[in-house]
């Protein structure tokens, strides 16, 4: 097997809690270079990949010799140069969510993949390995719901502004719960229906910095279902997602289920004794709960997004493999039409943006 040789710039805190407890786990994998100008986080980086190269800044390592790939885990105003810089200089890129501040930086990087000769490029979208959220949506790709009415969801951290770095305090440098979570979340809905947003609205609240720290987003996908997503930076923590169909809901939430709780439509003694029933089988039976505790970070999809990534840049193909640096434009264009929609008060309409024509999306204008 030959060995994907991994350069990781930008050594703060996911860095240092997942990629760099991970990467050097994964068969096939030499983390080879690190970049990380805190003098103490470059320490802690290389007591963690001892033989990798240490550089003060990504800009020595996305263009060095010798390396296969790049994974950029920056202050999100870094991402594109980092981004189109490491695909020029041929390597493969993982770059964190989300891809990069605005769309026509996001645009920059989608260009600079295209033109790389079929380089992986994949965006840090991990939840979408999350195995109850493969398992949501192998469930409701059955029918179970019967017609799909609306999703309601939260993404939500507790309050720790004490330990936010500057850069995800302003708008300019990538901050905002926006950019930070509602990016996911926006991510997932797609992943799960596969159908563009076609209207977005957005409430924000900003009450520990001047970006918003919590927001309300309402979407309407293509097919017609109505979305609703609370996403907060200062209330509990949180994840989870609620299907409505005309047959029953669908309960998934990352923290809490062991696995998807489906409940009939009607609230009756039956549907309450067959939900606890479900809910006891579920935790005796559940080999999610397991897999969780043994994995980095008590979340098994960083593994196995990284696992998908080092497989393809180490020779396994690039084809089809999501999620991909165009799903990071599509979740960006839904971000930045949510802060339209506060700017103007106003619905936002989006066109376009589905599998046929997201490639054909105009480039935005300067
Ligand atoms: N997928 C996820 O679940 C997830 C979770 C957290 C963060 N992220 C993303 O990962 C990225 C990093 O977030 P974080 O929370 O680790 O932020 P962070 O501020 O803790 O880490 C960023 C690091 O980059 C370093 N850096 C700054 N300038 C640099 C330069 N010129 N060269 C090299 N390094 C430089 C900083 O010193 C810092 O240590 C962001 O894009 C964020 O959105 C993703």
């Amino acid at each position: 097997m030959s060995v994907c040789k991994i350069g990781v710039v930008g050594c703060g805190s996911i860095a240092q809690g997942i990629h760099l407890n991970i990467l050097p786990r994964l068969p096939g994998v030499e983390v080879a270079a690190i970049a990380e100008p805190d003098p103490e986080r470059r320490e802690a980086a290389c007591r963690k990949v001892p033989n990798a190269k240490a550089f003060d800044d990504y800009q020595e390592v996305v263009d060095l010799p010798g390396l296969d790939a790049v994974l950029i885990a920056l202050p999100n105003a870094l991402h594109a140069d980092a981004a189109v810089t490491a695909f020029a200089h041929n390597k493969h890129v993982y770059l964190e969510k989300p891809v990069a501040i605005d769309l026509d930086e996001a645009w920059d990087i989608v260009e600079a993949w295209q033109s790389s000769g079929g380089k992986v490029g994949q965006v840090g979208f991990n939840y979408r390995f999350n195995p109850l959220y493969r398992a949501a949506k192998e469930r409701l790709a059955t029918g179970v719901l019967g017609d799909l009415v609306s999703v309601r969801s939260v993404f939500s951290t507790a309050a720790a502004w004490n330990r936010l770095p500057d850069w995800k305090l302003v708008r300019e440098t990538g901050g905002g719960v926006l950019l930070d979570l509602a990016s996911h979340h926006i991510d997932l809905i797609h992943f799960f229906f596969g159908q563009p947003v076609c209207e977005v609205s957005a409430a924000v609240l900003s009450q520990r910095s001047e970006v918003p720290d919590s927001a309300v987003l309402n979407l309407r996908l293509a097919g017609g279902l109505l979305v609703q997503t609370f996403v907060s930076l200062s209330a509990v923590d949180e994840d989870k997602f609620e299907f409505y169909g005309s047959a029953g809901k669908l309960t998934v939430d990352r923290y809490y289920s062991v696995d998807v709780e489906v409940a009939g439509p009607r609230r009756d003694e039956a549907t309450r004794l067959k939900a606890i029933k479900q809910g006891l089988h579920s935790v005796a039976k559940s080999p999610y709960l397991l897999e969780k505790r043994r994995a980095v970070g008590n979340e098994p999809s960083y593994q196995a997004a990284l696992g998908q990534f080092v497989t393809a840049a180490g020779g396994g193909g690039a084809a089809g493999l999501r999620p991909d640096l165009l799903d990071g434009y599509r979740s960006l264009r839904v971000v930045e039409a949510a802060e339209e929609s506060v700017r103007t008060g106003r619905v936002v309409a989006l066109t376009g943006g589905d599998e046929a024509t997201i490639h054909r999306v105009e480039r935005p204008l300067k």
